[in-house]
């Protein structure tokens, strides 16, 4: 299906009827031949293809045209004409930041959007800001260094950005911006849901694929609260996630550990939970805390636990004319919480093994006693007939147990074969367990 994709790419309107399939790095290079945008891996692991959309930094490898409906774009061309690019470019010249200069597009990309959003940022804050994006010559020092001398350099205040098309356009077609809309097309079978597209992009098959995008739909796109629950819109991104203050700790810090900034400004929540693995690491958390679904189509409704979502690897219960509109977390019990996800380095680590642990204790009583286990097995281990050996006992009492809680654990976690080897997750996952109960006194 073809469709009419306004947006605004370096300050010019762009009319674009091609395939909304197509990838915007290829696009930029290809026929608007706008090389400073570098191609390295095509996966979202090197930032060398970044650029800026709408204020956040984004690899534009992982972006599918037809998700810039009312976008703003802004590549490493149009970004060289400011003097914020000069201040960047004088600094990283100044202290030899850039060698073979490959890397470098995407960096000032990623500087840009740091000092954005802080004048002064601390070296942490570099560092955290440019580990997406990977450099094979300088060691990364340099780099930080430029950085830091660049944001003494120029008052920076948050840009202009160019109002987006919304008004104007309409994008009712394949970008729909309500949810009944979006669920007339989710009635057309040979159209896939595309939210933030980290994981359709990376998946090989997604220029074969037609789409609709479902990243505008504004009540996707809402954090908010109720009695009972904290409703997270599916279309939600992990930033988003982070900044809000309804968003809860356990939460925020899942979402903080995943990738890197360019996959947390466009990967979602609903995305996910949708892709059914057993490593997502917000899909945790949604289990953890025993949330619940929203799963909306465009004839019927129904919430579903999270858990009974999942029904094996790689498979769930969305039926084919659903969307996650919203995950529904219980708001009570979840401030004493403990995460830990092990990957092999800090920024752009899938996990190898992730658990989290909630203790809801009141009076010296424990009220609720919920753990999960990521990328161990299929789907994530959520086990609540164990962890109820523990609720309604005191901490003398649970003491008293924790041996057969330890072992009724010890038996019903038997990992899957991968990568990493077998007992070594086991041990992980003990470790863990153990390390959970101890900080509760247990
Ligand atoms: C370099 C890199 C690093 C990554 N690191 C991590 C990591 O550390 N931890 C982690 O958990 N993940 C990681 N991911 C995976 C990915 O970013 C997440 O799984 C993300 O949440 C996917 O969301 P999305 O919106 O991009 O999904 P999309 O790619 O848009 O969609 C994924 C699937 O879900 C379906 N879908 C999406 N939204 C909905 C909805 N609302 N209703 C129904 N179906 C829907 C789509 O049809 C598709 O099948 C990484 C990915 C990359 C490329
Ligand atoms: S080309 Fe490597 S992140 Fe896009
Ligand atoms: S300067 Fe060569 S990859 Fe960074």
């Amino acid at each position: 299906m073809q469709s009419l994709i306004k947006f605004i790419l370096n300050n010019e309107n762009i009319i674009y009827s091609e395939s909304p399939s197509v990838r915007l790095l290829d696009w930029l290079r290809d026929s608007q031949k706008l090389t400073g945008t570098k191609c390295g891996c095509k996966e979202g692991e090197c930032g060398a293809c970044a650029v800026i959309i709408n204020g956040k930094l984004i690899n534009s490898c992982l972006v599918a045209m037809g998700s810039l409906c009312g976008a703003n774009v802004l590549t490493i061309e149009g970004y060289s004409s400011t003097a914020r690019f000069a201040a960047l470019d004088m600094a990283y010249a100044s202290v030899s930041a850039v060698q073979c200069g490959f890397c470098i597009p995407g960096m000032i990309m990623a500087s840009e959007c740091l000092l954005a959003e802080k004048n002064y940022p601390t070296e942490n804050d570099i560092r955290t800001a440019i580990s997406g994006n990977i450099c094979r010559c300088t060691g990364y020092n340099a780099i930080v260094k430029a950085i830091a001398i660049a944001s003494d350099a120029v008052e920076y205040t948050v840009p202009p950005i160019r109002k987006r098309w919304d008004e104007v356009m309409d994008v009712k077609e394949l970008a729909p911006t309500s949810l009944y809309d979006a669920l007339e097309l989710r009635k057309n079978k040979a159209l896939i849901p595309y939210s933030g597209g980290t994981d359709i992009m990376v998946s090989g098959l997604c220029s074969q694929n037609s789409y609709f995008f479902i990243n505008n739909v504004s009540e996707m796109r809402q954090i908010i609260s109720d009695d009972k629950y904290i409703r997270f819109g599916a279309a939600c991104s992990f930033t988003e996630s982070i900044s809000n203050p309804l968003t809860p700790a356990i939460l925020k810090e899942a979402c903080k550990q995943i990738a890197a900034p360019a996959i947390r400004n466009a990967g979602t929540l609903g995305g996910n939970i949708a892709n059914g693995s057993a490593k997502a690491d917000a899909a945790l958390i949604f289990m953890v805390t025993d949330s619940l679904l929203r799963l909306v189509s465009a004839n019927n409704e129904r919430i579903l636990p999270v858990k009974d979502f999942y029904l094996g690897k790689g498979a769930t219960a969305l039926a084919d004319d659903e969307l996650i509109v919203e995950i529904l977390m219980p708001k009570h019990g979840l401030d004493n919480y403990y995460y830990k996800k092990v990957g092999a380095r800090n920024a752009l680590a899938i996990s190898r093994t992730s658990f989290a642990g909630i203790m809801d204790i009141e009076n010296g009583v424990i009220k609720n006693n919920a753990t999960a286990f990521g990328a161990v097995k299929d789907i994530i281990i959520r086990l609540p007939e164990i962890d109820k050996k523990l609720i309604g006992k005191t901490i003398e009492e649970a003491k008293a147990v924790k041996e057969v809680y330890l072992e009724a654990y010890d038996e019903a976690i038997i990992p899957r074969p991968g990568r990493v080897g077998v007992e070594y997750r086991k041990d992980i996952c003990m470790n863990l367990l153990r390390d959970f109960l101890d900080s509760n006194g247990i």
